[in-house]
């Protein structure tokens, strides 16, 4: 399915994150992946001890699990989406190895204003939360396709989706505020960027809507047990499980198709319930 295809696949924290089900999918099905995770650039400045801990050990997290999961051989790279000078260094190594892609997995999400499974009331969030959350969750889509074509290395008929949540439509039993509008943002992006992309380059955008999910990292710090629990119950299939969105994503992935500007479910049927 993609013999010959390579992808860049961001968003691999561990080997529970989403991502990391979709690159395997990728592998099984002969392509070949680029792995990129959050860890210390060049480029990051005046860093806490604390920050830069964090960061280290998220990169070492991200590298060992790669290793496990995928083997010695797929190639890695710090990237940063909060940092231009990072996505334009990530896309100038790929350039370099003159290695244009078939795609991207966007699987980056992050709001500082969910705390131990709290979240903020959106009247408290501040400007400056608002558009970090809106920077990494959201417009980061933009910026890697923008530095990526800057380069030419977005290959003609290449596909790209992204990971979203029913909170970009509706409130839900468990309200996320501030990501829920980084949600409908980046969903709104991947309408826009369907249009802009197809008619320039042939390149497809879409993005998949999934259940709640505690095993990553992410939804460990956001999400309760009885939040995934309601869900599921509520979901005629029952919550979807991470291989589901895996095979969704390399359908819509697989080269020569003309799908775009989809905003797909693979929920268990939740959002077709009142
Ligand atoms: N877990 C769920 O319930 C759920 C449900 C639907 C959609 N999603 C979405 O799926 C995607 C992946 O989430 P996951 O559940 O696999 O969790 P995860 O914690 O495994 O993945 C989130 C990723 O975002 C990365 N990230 C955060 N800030 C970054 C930055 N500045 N630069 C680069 N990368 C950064 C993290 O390093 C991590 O790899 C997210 O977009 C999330 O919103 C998750």
């Amino acid at each position: 399915m993609f013999k010959g295809k390579t992808y860049i696949i961001t968003g691999i924290a561990d080997k529970h994150s989403l991502a990391m089900y979709v690159a395997k999918e990728i592998i099984k099905n002969k392509g070949k992946v680029i792995c990129t995770g959050l860890g210390v650039s060049s480029f990051h400045k005046n860093l806490s001890e604390r920050a830069q801990a964090f960061l280290n050990q998220s990169y070492q997290h991200f590298e060992d699990s790669v290793e496990a999961e995928l083997g010695k051989d797929v190639e890695t790279h710090i990237l940063d989406v909060t940092l231009p000078e990072s996505i334009n260094d990530f896309c100038q190594k790929l350039k370099d190895k003159n290695q244009p892609v078939d795609g991207l997995l966007h699987a980056i999400a992050m709001d500082k204003t969910i705390r131990n499974k709290k979240v903020k009331p959106l009247l408290e969030v501040n400007f400056d939360e608002f558009c970090e959350t809106m920077q990494v969750s959201a417009f980061s889509l933009v910026s890697l396709i923008a530095n990526l074509k800057a380069f030419d290395l977005l290959n003609p008929g290449s596909s790209i989706c992204s990971l979203s949540y029913i909170v970009a439509q509706k409130v839900t039993f468990h309200p996320y505020r501030n990501i829920s509008i980084a949600k409908a943002a980046l969903e709104r992006i991947t309408i826009e960027l369907a249009d802009e992309l197809g008619r320039q380059n042939g390149t497809r955008v879409n993005c998949v809507r999934f259940s709640p999910y505690l095993g990553s990292k992410a939804g460990t710090a956001t999400l309760n047990s009885s939040d995934v629990e309601f869900a599921g119950q509520k979901s005629p299939l029952g919550n979807a499980h991470p291989q589901d969105l895996a095979y969704e994503v390399a359908h819509l992935l697989v080269p020569d198709m003309r799908i775009t500007g989809e905003i797909r479910h693979v929920d268990g049927g939740y959002n077709i319930m009142g």
